[in-house]
């Protein structure tokens, strides 16, 4: 079996941290999204692993280089734009022959793995083996009707009336039997080619394709407030380690990484936080559920449940939550008793009234 991971994309949705970096490369409790998912992968025992990118293919493979570090192969293939994810597909047909495979999208964390479904897959090998979760509200996923022995009756892409709260999940298992499909579908009123219609037309066609209900934790991370859900998750299951320095002016609780060359300094700590390399913590109050990247400094300053990444600075402010400050980012007080703001496009800013 191969893989296909999708790492191309707009990425709207996730603005304004899209508009400078991949999307797969936000981190996750310190670690790129993209590298969650191959890890994943691997765990199935396949090497050989495609992947899609567009504008940002020479960050993306910075990060992931050839795939060797996580024992993999990874080829990369590039998608001229945005065309959906069976033009995904379609633009792999040379690379994936004739083999099985499972398409990943590289914005997805299932961090529970999904080895159980690619072994029923194995077992059986129907035209398209799709992953489902119930969902509270279905009308902005993949919408999927099954019979009672996981057969598969119907799908619909964002349906404004759900015919059931089964929602595909971003891991899909297929046979080559796609490839007819997807060459057989034209775009949807969104001017993209959609795998729900190649699922579809299978199904249409006779074809057998199935579906498991996945019981593990599932986020697409699209938005910013799933990163901090999904954030938060993955830190529930931190490990302290210490390879920075602490003085003793400092408290640590809970479960606290401190990463190689990193400081803290006359500061309390609540895990579960996870602290970067060469990161400076000084007369602050950080925790629960931080996650700060390199070689950022945090100055008198207080910080629960938010993401910093690389570089960041913040200093004299308290009572940041639920934030996310991107690579390079300076947040400080004034003093003046007013705000300054220089903020980007698709920012948002809330402050204490
Ligand atoms: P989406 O999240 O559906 O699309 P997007 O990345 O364009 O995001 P937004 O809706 O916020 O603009 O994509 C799912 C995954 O598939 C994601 O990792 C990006 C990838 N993708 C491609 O590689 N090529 C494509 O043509 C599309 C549509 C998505």
């Amino acid at each position: 079996m191969k893989a296909l991971v999708l790492s191309g994309g707009a990425g709207t949705r996730l603005r304004p941290f899209s508009y400078s970096m991949s999307k797969q490369l936000i981190p996750i409790a310190n670690k790129p999204v993209l590298e969650h998912v191959l890890e994943n992968i691997r765990e199935l025992g396949v090497k050989d692993v495609g992947i899609i990118v567009g504008d940002r293919a020479a960050e993306i493979s910075a990060v992931v280089g050839d795939g060797g570090r996580f024992g993999i192969r990874l080829t990369y293939i590039r998608q001229d734009r945005p065309r959906g994810l069976a033009h995904c597909v379609a633009i792999a047909r040379d690379y994936l022959a004739d083999d099985d495979f499972v398409m990943y999208l590289g914005d997805n964390m299932l961090p529970d793995g999904v080895r159980g479904v690619a072994e029923e897959f194995t077992a059986r090998r129907p035209a398209a083996h799709l992953v489902v979760q119930r969902v509270p509200d279905a009308r902005s996923f993949g919408v999927v009707e099954t019979d009672t022995n996981g057969g598969v009756l119907r799908l619909v892409e964002k349906p404004s009336v759900p015919r059931s709260d089964l929602a595909l999940v971003g891991v899909y298992f297929f046979t080559s039997a796609i490839h007819q499909a997807v060459t057989a579908i034209r775009p949807s009123s969104r001017g993209e080619l959609e795998i729900t219609d190649a699922v579809e037309w299978l199904v249409r066609q006779g074809a057998e394709v199935r579906a498991t209900e996945y019981s593990g934790y599932w986020k697409d991370t699209g938005r910013v407030e799933d990163v901090l859900e999904c954030n938060q998750q993955l830190l529930d299951k931190l490990k302290s380690s210490t390879a920075g320095d602490v003085d003793v002016g400092s408290e640590l609780t809970g479960q606290v990484v401190v990463g190689p060359g990193a400081r803290v300094v006359r500061s309390r700590i609540r895990g579960p936080v996870v602290i970067g390399a060469g990161t400076v913590v000084e007369d602050s109050q950080i925790g629960p559920y931080v996650s700060v990247g390199r070689d950022c400094v945090l100055r008198d300053s207080g910080l629960s449940h938010s993401i910093v990444l690389d570089g960041a600075s913040v200093s004299q402010v308290s009572g940041l939550h639920l934030s996310v400050i991107g690579r390079s980012a300076i947040v400080r007080a004034t003093g003046s008793g007013q705000h300054r703001l220089v903020v980007g496009d698709h920012t948002r800013v809330e402050v204490v009234a």
